[in-house]
């Protein structure tokens, strides 16, 4: 059965559309487009609306990944039926979402880089950073796709 992954941070313009995109090309390179579903979203409602910041979009391409389609949206508490995993990029973001999460939900509700090999657990927010927090954010994600991209391939079986 398909599998549908949600990133989560908080603005959903810097981290989540990031994990987004690159995540999203690991699906399409690995050939599972049509089994794994992906998305973004942020637990504050600031930026909803907004593409991707200019700083994230630039390092992205950079990389060989195309942001400039995406859109900022707040998590609702549809998502937690919607998605069978729903990520988070840091610690704050994963109790917000827990405090959501409606009892019903079977969602695995957890943070991103448990799937990486690094020993880091948050990706650092870089919006008030300078341009080596975005390549750091880049660096984390790219490590925690690999290891999700493989524990999917065991849960598509
Ligand atoms: P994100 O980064 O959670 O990775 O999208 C942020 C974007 C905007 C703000 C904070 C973090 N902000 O305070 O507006």
């Amino acid at each position: 059965m398909a599998k549908r992954v949600l990133f989560v941070c908080l603005g959903n313009i810097c981290r989540s559309p990031t994990a987004h995109g690159v995540f999203l090309d690991r699906v399409q390179r690995a050939g599972l487009g049509g089994d794994v579903k992906v998305d973004s979203a942020g637990t504050a409602a600031w930026h909803v609306g907004r593409p991707p910041d200019t700083r994230s979009q630039a390092f992205a391409r950079r990389r060989g990944y195309d942001l400039t389609a995406l859109r900022a949206r707040q998590v609702a508490q549809s998502d937690f039926f919607d998605f069978d995993y729903i990520l988070a990029m840091d610690k704050a973001n994963l109790d917000a979402l827990l405090a959501l999460k409606p009892a019903a939900s079977s969602s695995h509700v957890g943070l991103f880089l448990d799937y990486a090999q690094s020993a880091t657990k948050e990706v650092p927010d870089p919006y008030y950073g300078g341009d080596d927090g975005f390549e750091r954010v880049l660096d984390l994600i790219e490590d925690a796709a690999e290891g999700l991209l493989a524990a999917l391939r065991r849960d598509c079986k």
